[in-house]
């Protein structure tokens, strides 16, 4: 057993939520007439300190998306399953007391991720959901910038996710052999694109190819070669610019 005064009795305001520390445990602490409860202070939904929440009725309410514990028993009344430990206390010498040995042990269970020294450290949201999907990336930009990524941010390698992408099941191709005979090898073939035939400056391409972004470590060494030298010739063809990859045209 390890007494703990964890408030002033009579400074406590009736049925408005307090905020403690025992143990690295964040408590809430609830008044009510003569009597006390201290609970487990995180909310069960996200993490948000309950001591930031308010009383309504005969519930503890967390200030943030509205999920509801009774203050005297820490269970529910909406949904029964969801429960804050309660833990001892009482009241002596004008102080409000509760047994941190008790509270170490219940950690063991219940191990704490808050590290409150750090940058908004008391109000993290350790667990994430995946319909907020940033809030994570959010934290680690707001707490230490970019000095654990490096000054470019986050580097990835480039690419559309397949799903995505069409397949070749996507298409369709009318064949027109019958109506146009397709021509023999030799014969040459225009291969001239003009887009924007009525535009006031059209764009004429002799060779209408495009050799999108390639990505890090997505293409074999000798397909990359061959895309390179495709676009230096293309290059030469269509006059167009190349920025690092990327081809404007
Ligand atoms: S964090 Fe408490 S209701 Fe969402």
């Amino acid at each position: 057993m390890n007494p703990t005064r964890i408030a002033t009795y009579s400074e406590l305001p009736d049925r408005e939520p307090a905020y403690a520390v025992v143990e690295n445990v964040d408590l809430v602490i609830i008044r009510y007439d003569d009597r006390i409860s201290a609970f487990y202070g995180r909310c069960h939904n996200r993490g948000v300190l309950l001591a930031d929440g308010y009383i309504y009725g005969e519930n503890l309410i967390c200030g943030v998306h509205g999920w509801d514990y009774r203050y005297d028993t820490g269970v529910s009344e909406y949904n029964n399953d969801e429960q804050l430990a309660k833990f001892t206390s009482w009241i002596e010498d004008d102080g409000v007391w509760v047994d941190a040995d008790e509270i170490r042990a219940w950690t063991v269970e219940h191990p704490q991720p808050y590290h409150r020294d750090e940058y908004q450290g008391m109000y993290q949201d350790v667990h994430g959901a995946p319909e907020e999907p940033y809030v994570g990336y959010i934290k680690e930009l707001a707490g230490y910038g970019l000095t654990r990524s490096g000054e470019h941010g986050p580097v990835a390698a480039m690419g559309v996710p397949r799903q995505e992408l069409p397949s070749w099941d996507d298409l369709q191709f009318v064949v027109g052999q019958h109506a146009t005979l397709p021509q023999l090898d030799e014969v040459p073939v225009d291969t001239v694109l003009i887009i924007g035939p009525r535009a006031k400056k059209p764009l004429r391409l002799e060779i209408p190819i495009f050799v999108s972004d390639t990505s890090f470590g997505a293409l074999s060494e000798e397909a990359k070669t061959a895309l390179a030298k495709g676009r230096k010739e293309e290059r030469k063809i269509n006059g167009v610019e190349i920025h690092d990859g990327y081809h404007i045209v």
